[in-house]
């Protein structure tokens, strides 16, 4: 397999074209950033742990049933996937209140969730990846309202498969953010699952093991990356 040209490139990801119809590659860069691109860091060992632990997530939803653009490994840093039309609307389910839903809202941090919540934001940094309803996905012409519907219900399935997971290894999956894209017609899931995109808690510390710990200077930045490699193991 051939690659050609630079397809895109993003804060944490670049993508490339190949020369096999209708797949791409995706490369895990080490760049870090937060609050909208303002904080900007390197995180050495980053893309190496967020594709190996995203190719291990995307094999296990796979498995039990997940349509993902996911094709296989090729390197370290780098997988082969589909080349998706990314949906504008990022999906976020939490299980536990954290982050900007208790800043939004004025909620208290830690709450167990009885039920998770789904909710979409706009994948626009220029205007701070606002929250949308259904009716704002629809009427700015993001995704259809029955995109909706399968955003919404893959989320919650993929939400059950990664808690049973990340339980079998001592981990809370408290909240992540998802991204879909068109494929053939099909709504898949695509982009990362990785500690960049998702607040992972040690079950018995509750020691925060994801990207939170750069965002708010907590130390032990690669350290984290590397343990969460190695606990999902390959
Ligand atoms: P939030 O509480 O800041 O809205 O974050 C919810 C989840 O989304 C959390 O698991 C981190 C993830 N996330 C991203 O993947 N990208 C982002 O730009 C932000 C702000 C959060």
């Amino acid at each position: 397999m051939e690659r050609t040209e630079k397809l895109y490139e993003g804060k944490a990801k670049i993508i490339y074209k190949t020369d096999m119809e209708g797949l791409v590659i995706q490369h895990f860069k080490d760049d870090a950033t937060a609050f909208d691109g303002v904080k900007k860091d390197t995180i050495l060992g980053k893309g190496v742990a967020n594709n190996n632990i995203s190719c291990k997530l995307f094999e296990i939803l796979h498995k039990e049933g997940i349509k993902t653009h996911f094709e296989k490994k090729l390197t370290d840093n780098e997988m082969l996937v589909k080349g998706v039309e990314i949906i504008q609307a990022e999906t976020i389910v939490r299980n536990i209140s954290t982050g900007s839903f208790c800043r939004n809202y004025g909620f208290e941090e830690g709450v167990v969730f009885e039920r998770p919540t789904v909710e979409f934001s706009y994948k626009s940094d220029e205007h701070h990846d606002p929250l949308m309803n259904d009716d704002h996905i629809r009427v700015m012409g993001i995704a259809t309202e029955e995109e909706i519907a399968t955003m919404r219900k893959n989320a919650l399935k993929i939400n059950e498969i990664l808690k049973k997971f990340f339980d079998s290894i001592g981990i809370i999956i408290v909240d992540f953010k998802l991204e879909f894209g068109r494929y053939n017609g099909e709504v898949i899931l695509a982009d990362e699952i990785s500690p960049d995109t998702c607040r992972f808690w040690d079950k018995e510390t509750k020691k925060k093991l994801d990207k939170d710990r750069f965002r708010y200077d907590l130390g032990g930045v690669e350290d984290t990356y590397a343990e969460m490699m190695k606990r999902i193991g390959d």
